[in-house]
């Protein structure tokens, strides 16, 4: 049997008409950036995200780009984050001249430290940016703590839906960032992004940024860059977004029965299965395990038996070569590290199989290191 560590056929095939439908009536409408098909979305994502404003751009990395130059971060500035994420995160603080300061990880969730972050706030620091990393919120009362002082984005783009004490992922900082990336629990048919804000001035300035900084057409209050989502890409996403909730209910109960079966397993090597934080909701984008001495092993182990698997991430980015400038140096995150070189990523989605998740298991428990 072959498991794939994602299936968007399935999905497809459920919405299949659909989705041709919605796309044949933009190409009808002969309208494709900034008509109704991103209004719509733009009006269910910050009603389904309890923010009171959803701007819509073009990927979750431009996403981070504006939330970033909204709030003036530029040359000299800097930026907490997580050194344990997609790159796009500390990209985005590179590309406006700023510093990536990074904390080190919980070694139990994979998210930022919080409780850390208030030591290495600085004059500089004009940013903080947790990542909701694999579909659950990184522990935001710290940050919360710190107050107006220093604002928060939320790169929420692996976390649509999550929510952390009741306060949804993407409407609890300054700013949130959400991707549409095809791979992600709401994902286009190509890449596509959004932000979200309380703040009604933060809300027309993303507007205004992602149009060239243009209140109207062909005249500049600043500037800012091409980044709109297209209606094609939010005709999709419209046909998608009524299905995202049950989706992502059926990633967590696939994801409790793995870790039901995996901690019950009886294995020879020591694995351990996701720990989901008191009062979480947790997505699952990703269903991510820790095999402290036999990762790759067993990676190999289960290629052999059919099921994809992945590491998310594989290389920490204060080890990237584009970031040796920040000279930072091995053993200066050691959890984010040690994630790097223990995780790995299990097929989870909504159109698993009880036969596959049984056949993912079964190639673990045959795993002899
Ligand atoms: C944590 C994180 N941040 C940012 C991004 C960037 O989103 P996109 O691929 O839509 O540009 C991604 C997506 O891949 C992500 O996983």
């Amino acid at each position: 049997m072959n498991v794939p560590l994602l299936d968007l056929q399935s999905q497809y095939a459920l919405l299949r008409d659909e989705l041709r439908q919605a796309v044949e009536k933009v190409m009808d409408s002969q309208r494709f950036v900034l008509g109704d098909e991103g209004r719509r979305l733009e009006a269910s994502v910050a009603q389904y995200v309890h923010a009171k404003h959803a701007i819509a751009c073009a990927s979750g990395s431009d996403a981070l780009l504006l939330a970033l130059m909204a709030l003036d971060v530029s040359a000299g500035d800097e930026v907490i984050t997580t050194p344990f994420t997609f790159f796009a995160t500390a990209a985005a603080i590179t590309r406006l001249g700023a510093r990536p300061v990074f904390v080190d990880i919980d070694p139990a969730t994979y998210n930022l430290d919080t409780s850390r972050v208030a030591d290495v706030i600085t004059s500089r620091t004009k940013a903080i940016m947790p990542v909701h990393l694999y579909g659950q919120c990184a522990d935001m009362d710290p940050l919360l703590a710190i107050g107006n002082r220093v604002p928060i984005v939320e790169d929420a783009a692996q976390a649509i839906g999550a929510t952390d004490r009741s306060r949804q992922a993407g409407a609890m900082g300054a700013i949130g960032c959400f991707s549409f990336y095809p791979t992600k629990n709401l994902g286009g048919a190509g890449d596509g992004g959004m932000l979200t804000t309380n703040d009604d001035n933060l809300a027309q300035r993303l507007r205004r940024l992602r149009n060239h900084g243009g209140a109207n057409e062909y005249e500049h209050s600043e500037v800012g860059i091409n980044s709109r989502l297209d209606e094609l890409q939010a005709a999709v996403l419209n046909v998608k977004m009524p299905h995202l909730d049950k989706w992502s209910n059926d990633r967590a109960r696939k994801a409790a029965a793995y870790s039901e079966m995996l901690d019950n397993a009886g294995l020879s090597f020591e694995l351990i299965t996701p720990v989901v934080r008191d009062g979480a909701r947790h997505i699952f984008h990703q269903y991510v395990i820790r095999v402290p001495r036999h990762r790759d092993a067993l990676m190999e182990h289960l290629k052999r038996r059919g099921v994809g698997t992945k590491v998310y991430y594989p290389i920490p980015l204060h080890r990237q070569e584009c970031f040796a400038y920040l000279r930072y140096k091995e053993g200066d995150f050691p959890e984010s590290e040690r994630a790097a070189r223990e995780t790995l990523a299990l097929p989870v989605y909504p159109e698993l199989t009880e036969a596959q998740q049984s056949h993912v298991v079964d190639a673990i428990k045959s795993f002899e290191p």
